[in-house]
């Protein structure tokens, strides 16, 4: 089983590629292949560039395509996803109605240092994922709010109701790939 993370967020020191590597580490343990794809290095989205992107996208497509599940950490931004992750999906859209999100396994989880963690981020996402036809973990979408008090710069997590949540939300979602793949 293959799990690729995506994180939302550029910035070094980020709550949401934090709390995915957490995730990701998860699963590893589980026998589960985890990794991270960044999303850095997409140009601007300009369907005239497409052969300068080539490499990038096919590159993202064929990992996201092995995976049995893509998790996504989103940060939000004036009440939505980030721009660099739309930007990335937006590449990765292609072909029309049967991109490699057709039918493709993602789970949401939405970081934020606010008591609402994302949740509207996660919101439109679901929107966005929805219009790829993409396949949602909808048992339970990952709201982690008021992030900086559950976990340190260097990703120690210090909080042990976290700590408990991120194991049983891995265990969860797990259990629902094996039902459903
Ligand atoms: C321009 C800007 C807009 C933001 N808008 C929101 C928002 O709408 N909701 C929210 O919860 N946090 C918002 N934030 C705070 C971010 O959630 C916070 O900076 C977070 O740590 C970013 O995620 P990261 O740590 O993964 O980089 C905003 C921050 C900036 C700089």
């Amino acid at each position: 089983m293959k799990v690729v993370g995506i994180s939302g967020s550029l910035r070094e020191k980020s709550y949401n590629t934090i709390v995915l590597r957490l995730i990701l580490k998860r699963f590893e343990g589980l026998g589960v292949e985890a990794n991270m794809l960044p999303i850095s290095t997409f140009p601007l989205y300009n369907p005239d560039e497409r052969i300068v992107a080539k490499a990038i996208v096919d590159d993202a497509n064929r990992q996201i395509a092995n995976a049995h599940l893509v998790i996504f950490t989103l940060p939000e931004y004036n009440h939505s996803i980030s721009g660099p992750l739309k930007n990335a999906i937006d590449w990765l859209s292609e072909p029309y109605m049967s991109s490699v999100f057709k039918d493709k396994p993602i789970a949401l989880i939405g970081v934020a240092p606010s008591p609402v963690g994302s949740a509207r981020a996660i919101a439109h996402m679901k929107t966005i994922m929805g219009s790829l036809l993409a396949r949602l973990y909808n048992r339970r979408d990952l709201v982690v709010g008021e992030i900086h008090n559950k976990v340190d710069e260097e990703g120690q997590v210090k909080d042990a109701a976290f700590q408990e949540m991120l194991e049983v939300y891995v265990r969860e979602l797990k259990d629902w790939l094996r039902i459903n793949s």
